[in-house]
């Protein structure tokens, strides 16, 4: 039985701090986390995914080749710079685009600020409106926050309940004078619904409104749609390290940084590079690429396999959500009567880390916004996001373990099933 084998299971969790009182012995790394009669099965892809092999590999090598300051003259200096260089040039080559269009960040969330707030201030002159729509990551919805208590108006587009955005309502929206920007997500990270970004960016084109893309969820596994001005992503995504993003800003289009001037990255992102995490994450990216269809061929099967099978096993459960229009490695769900927390710690003991989608804004304790927008249930949310290789094995047990634990929860809360 799933819930003996969840209450059975002994979670040794070994954290050594390094600095902590008394523990003066070897750090062990990674922090190891075992269970008697198994692995974990890491289901929280979209939050961030596992470091890609080539990614460790390019990684090792480039701390030792690519330490030095790759701003100064001396040979260490200059075989950073190369290494800096030919990432870019890789990135830009990956991407369909020019090695100058393409800036390294910190994250995503710096990529999405730094190109938001550029873009704005250069098109100060024609306008101050922002047009998002109302299911984006909150690094740019905190953006379009922050414009507005500049003095900046926020025209927010809805979606419909499967989380797609309204192509036609987003074209009206870019087409009123005075429109400065348009921001859109490629597939929302909550629910993995993808977006109708070509469409939006034909119509930012006959509106002359540059278009952002937020392609954190959709890089190094899906093409890049066309016609976007501006693409923010993140290398953490894809397999490379954390600490990683990407900003493209196509030729021609208007920038003006909207931070205090620096060298780096053509004045673009302040701040000495990491070069050793910037190679490793486009050497992630490429993997990815290549592998891209082999995957998701395999993770949207998977992703079917429990849309169709959990309401099956559950009873009160609402898959949200584009069923089809999807990325392959996302699928959500919520539980009537379950509390989202209890559920995931539940299945955390169990063996399984997984997510609520909307673990991006948790610590607020407020509901999704996403799924506030899509008028689905908020409450009991599981998001299961399929990593690089995750196995037939892993949602099996998953689907093994799931019912008997929501069974357990609702029955602790006096609600039967
Ligand atoms: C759609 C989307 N945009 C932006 C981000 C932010 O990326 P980062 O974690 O690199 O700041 C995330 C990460 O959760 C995301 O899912």
């Amino acid at each position: 039985m799933a819930s003996s084998h969840a209450r059975d299971t002994l979670a040794r969790t070994v954290v050594a701090l390094p600095f902590a009182p008394g523990n003066v012995g070897p750090l062990r790394w990674p922090f190891a986390r075992e269970w008697e009669d198994g692995r974990v099965a890491y289901l929280d892809a979209a939050s961030t995914e596992p470091l890609h092999p080539r990614a460790r590999e390019a990684l090792l090598a480039a701390l030792d080749a690519g330490w030095a300051d790759p701003a100064r003259l001396y040979g260490e200096a200059r075989r950073a710079r190369l290494l800096l260089d030919q990432a870019r040039a890789d990135a830009a080559d990956a991407l369909g685009v020019r090695p100058d269009e393409v800036t390294f960040t910190t994250s995503g969330t710096q990529a999405i600020q730094i190109g938001m707030l550029g873009a704005l201030a250069a098109r100060r002159r024609v306008g101050r409106t922002l047009v998002v729509s109302a299911v984006e990551h909150s690094a740019v919805l905190h953006t379009a926050q922050a414009h507005e208590r500049d003095g900046g108006e926020v025209r927010i587009v809805g979606v419909s309940r499967t989380g797609r955005v309204d192509a036609e309502a987003f074209a009206e929206a870019v087409s009123a004078p005075g429109t400065a920007l348009a921001c859109l997500q490629t597939a929302n990270h909550e629910v993995g619904t993808l977006q109708p970004v070509a469409q939006v960016a034909e119509a930012c084109r006959r509106a002359g409104v540059p278009l952002l893309v937020d392609a954190a969820q959709t890089l190094g596994r899906l093409p890049l749609p066309e016609g976007w001005s501006l693409l923010a992503g993140s290398a953490h995504k894809w397999g490379g390290p954390a600490g990683v993003g990407i900003l493209v800003i196509r030729k021609g289009v208007r920038w003006r940084s909207p931070l205090p001037e620096d060298e780096r990255e053509r004045g673009r992102v302040p701040g000495f590079e990491n070069v050793p995490a910037i190679v490793a994450a486009v050497a992630a990216l490429r993997a990815r690429m290549e592998e891209a269809e082999e995957e998701n061929r395999r993770a949207f099967a998977l992703v079917d396999r429990i849309r169709a099978r959990v309401p099956e096993l559950v009873p009160d459960v609402e898959v949200v959500g584009d069923p089809v229009e999807r990325v392959p490695h996302i699928v959500t769900f919520s539980c009537l009567y379950v509390a989202g927390e209890a559920l995931l710690t539940e299945l955390d003991k169990a063996g399984f880390a997984i997510s609520s989608g909307s673990s991006c804004t948790a610590s607020t304790l407020r509901p999704s916004h996403v799924l506030e927008a899509m008028g689905v249930l908020t409450h009991g949310n599981v998001r299961v996001s399929l990593p690089r290789g995750a196995s037939a094995e892993d949602v099996d047990r998953f689907l093994e373990v799931l019912p008997p634990l929501v069974r357990r929860i609702r029955e602790e809360a006096g609600v039967m099933s």
